[in-house]
């Protein structure tokens, strides 16, 4: 594997945690940089900001449109960005789809949902040389209806776990667990040769990652594996109430505020 960073975040496996968060902007990735190892361009965004039903008509322009963004906030961490929807049908489609987001937006990997159904595909980007970060359990691009964590029933179990096997072997750099059991992230965690990055899915992850407008306060998304570090829709809210009043009551702008 050719990028450096990423040859890194491989031996962090069973060392030190390693910490990921989604970023859509300049701004919030300018922040993000300064404390994650990884910062994830998700199709997340599709729900989270342009308030979609589902990920699935995230398109490969709206991810290139972000990820140019937050790549200008970036500097120190590595950048990875969701394939969206119906961009990896096949070899041919994924390849393409991935050179486009790759050269608009010099990030340094991309990450695709699936396991076994998919692992053709994955082998063929990583044999392309282009790192990959696989994404099992809850798949939210195949999903329809709720979200319900996964590894209920043993048959799922097995797929799952099956699943981590098939793309290590495939050469995915790190794989992201979400929502899954407790102890099948930690059968995983402990089976699997590279970091795994869990999102509701334990402590025994090599590394977590969460939605940064979650742990911010400023969706309305609050699942029990969500931990909020703050109520910035409150903050803003208050910002916005104190802006009319003023704007109201003529006192704003003032002097300081006129040329
Ligand atoms: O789309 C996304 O933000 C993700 C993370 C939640 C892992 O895939």
């Amino acid at each position: 594997m050719k990028n450096k960073k990423i040859r890194e975040i491989v031996k962090r496996k069973n060392k030190k945690p390693i910490v990921c968060l989604t970023a859509y902007s300049k701004t919030i990735a300018e922040i993000l940089d300064k404390y994650c190892d990884i910062v994830l361009v998700g199709d997340s965004l599709g729900m989270v900001l342009y308030g979609m039903k589902s990920t699935r008509r995230v398109t490969l322009d709206m991810m290139i449109n972000h990820a140019k963004g937050v790549k200008k906030g970036i500097s120190k961490s590595i950048l990875v960005i969701d394939m969206p929807y119906r961009t990896y049908r096949n070899k041919k489609e994924a390849y393409k789809n991935a050179k486009k987001i790759i050269k608009s937006t010099k990030c340094d990997a991309l990450k695709l949902e699936g396991g076994k159904k998919i692992i053709n595909i994955i082998k063929y980007l990583v044999n392309k040389n282009i790192p990959v970060m696989g994404h099992i359990g809850l798949l939210p691009q195949s999903e329809r209806g709720k979200f319900k964590f996964k590894g209920r029933s043993s048959f799922e179990r097995k797929r799952i776990i099956e699943d981590s096997r098939l793309l290590s072997n495939a050469g995915v750099f790190a794989i992201v667990i979400e929502c899954v059991e407790e102890n099948l992230a930690k059968i995983i965690s402990k089976s699997t040769p590279v970091p795994t990055i869990g999102i509701g899915a334990s402590k025994y992850c090599d590394g977590q990652i969460l939605v940064t407008d979650d742990l911010l306060g400023l969706s309305n998304f609050t699942p029990r594996f969500v931990r909020k570090y703050s109520n910035i829709k409150k903050i803003i809210d208050k910002s916005v109430l104190r802006f009319s009043h003023d704007v109201i009551n003529k006192n704003f702008p003032s002097r300081k505020n006129i040329y």
